[in-house]
Formats: structure tokens, C-alpha cells, sequence
């Protein structure tokens, strides 16, 4: 690919988190030190598909508050900030595909819930992990490759199932998703250790930051195919993430208590954040 190219795509990604009007107003409000849990609801409640969302997320038992919250205002106090901007986050930009890539965009979301549950499961096993943020961050680490798709779905596609991903993404655009993603987020102005992670999923031994809930996302991803394959995951194992199982401490019987819990909790979560 010649440098004008490149360069344009780059321009083109860089320009394209328009966040939606709902978010942008979550995060100004966030922003203001005097803002109240009801600013916040005030702004979610007039996106009846997020609000809907929300709520089942909310009083699902994964989350401890089994049919006990009625409201956003309540939902945004038992799940917190992180949690529910990342749920608002994560929908939004999926949704911002057409819907031609519907059963793509549906598969990466799976997978995304995937990891994500893993990634809270293990950080239930570890201390000095939060479990809230560790979820968001497994539920938005593959942002990059919706950002990927948006720009340009016809060749995205044509790649997607390249088992050296990152490679080839860079080849084509010049950099992988996890910068991709880095980038999406960072204009998102979320909690920077969900970025980090976002950004150092692929590669947890290179992040100074946030160590812990690093390595348990990348743990998460190269666990996701073999608890969950799909052709749309991209959890190939690396030498990197037996270094992560020792540095855990995570042993076979630890593991496959992880698979079992993820498995029975996978496809309800996944109903609940069904697109
Ligand atoms: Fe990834
Ligand atoms: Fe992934």
C-alpha cells in the first residue's frame, strides 16, 4: 500500500469517533465534579434501547442485584460509571455498522461477551482486580476491529479470519486493532486502565500500567477459543500468556473451574446484551 493511502486511512480512523449524541452528553456530565448519578440517568433514560439494556444487565444475577432495580439512577449506582459507559459504549459502536454485517458484527460481539465474562471470572479468582472494569475491558477489547470494520468492511472481511491478525492489519492499515482500538477509546475519554488494557491485550508484557488486569484480558483472549472457538475470535496462545498462568498463579483445576463457570454464564449473558 503506498504512503497516501495509508496516510488517508489513518486520517479517516483518527476522524471517526463520532461518538454518539448520547454519549458525548454521558461524558461531559462525567466530566463535571458536581454531576449527580441522576445527570447521568437523566441523559440514558431518552435511549429507551439503552436503558432497556441497562436494566436487564443490572438485575441479572451475575451482577448480584437479582429484579431489584427499577431505574437508571439506581442501575447506574449498583453497576457504576465504568460499567454502564462501557455498555453504552460497546452497543453504540457496534450498532454503528450497517446491517449487511449483521451476523459478523453479532458473532464479534459474542465473542467479545465471551472474553469478557472469562476475564471477570478470573478476576474473581485474583485480589487487586476489579471485576467491574475487568468485564468492560474484555467486553470492548476488540473495539479496534468494529473501528476496522467501519472504515473499510469489504477488505476488513477479506482478512478477518487471518490467523496472524495483527500482521495482517497492519499491513493493510498500518496499524493492528489494538491501536485502532486504543485510539477509538482514548477519544472516548474512558477510565484509562480500560484503555491500557484495550491497548495491551495483545501484548500484556509490554504495559507499565494496570498489570493485573492486563494480563488477565489477554489471558482471557487466548482462553476464548478454546472455551468458546469461533471463526470471529482471535485468541491465539502465545508464550507471553503461559508467562500470564504462572504470574496468576492459575493452575488446571483453577482453569477449568473458570471454563465451567464462563460456559454456564456465557449464553445469559449474552442474551442480556444481545444487539
Ligand atoms: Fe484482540
Ligand atoms: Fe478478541
Amino acid at each position: 500500500m503506498n504512503n497516501l493511502v495509508s496516510m488517508s486511512k489513518i486520517k479517516k480512523l483518527k476522524a471517526l469517533p463520532t461518538l454518539p449524541v448520547i454519549l458525548k452528553r454521558l461524558y461531559d456530565v462525567l466530566q463535571d465534579e458536581d454531576s449527580t448519578f441522576c445527570d447521568i440517568a437523566e441523559i440514558i433514560k431518552y435511549d429507551q434501547a439503552i436503558t432497556e439494556r441497562i436494566l436487564r444487565v443490572a438485575n441479572s444475577p451475575y451482577f448480584g442485584h437479582s429484579g431489584r432495580i427499577i431505574s437508571i439512577e439506581q442501575a447506574v449506582m449498583f453497576l457504576g460509571y465504568d460499567l454502564v459507559k462501557g455498555i453504552c459504549l460497546g452497543a453504540t459502536t457496534f450498532k454503528l455498522l450497517d446491517k449487511t454485517k449483521r451476523s459478523i458484527v453479532s458473532n464479534l460481539w459474542k465473542h467479545s461477551c465471551e472474553v469478557a465474562i472469562i476475564a471477570a471470572n478470573i478476576a474473581d479468582q485474583i485480589s487487586n482486580v476489579d471485576r467491574a472494569v475487568t468485564f468492560v475491558s474484555g467486553l470492548l477489547h476488540d473495539i479496534g476491529r468494529v473501528v476496522f470494520l467501519s472504515i473499510d468492511s469489504e477488505s476488513y472481511l477479506q482478512l478477518i479470519y487471518n490467523e496472524d491478525i495483527l500482521a495482517t492489519e497492519k499491513a493493510f492499515f498500518d496499524i493492528d486493532h489494538t491501536e485502532a482500538g486504543y485510539s477509538y477509546l482514548s477519544s472516548a475519554r474512558l477510565n484509562e486502565e480500560i484503555i491500557a488494557t484495550v491497548r495491551f491485550h495483545h501484548s500484556p508484557s509490554l504495559c507499565r500500567d494496570f498489570r493485573e488486569t492486563v494480563a488477565v484480558v489477554s489471558l482471557s483472549e487466548g482462553l476464548s477459543r478454546m472455551f468458546f472457538p469461533r471463526f470471529e475470535d482471535d485468541g491465539y496462545w502465545s508464550d507471553e500468556l503461559d508467562a500470564v498462568l504462572l504470574e496468576l498463579n492459575l493452575d488446571d483445576v483453577r482453569l477449568s473451574r473458570i471454563k465451567e463457570i464462563s460456559m454456564a454464564e456465557a449464553a445469559e449473558m449474552e442474551a442480556l446484551l444481545t444487539l
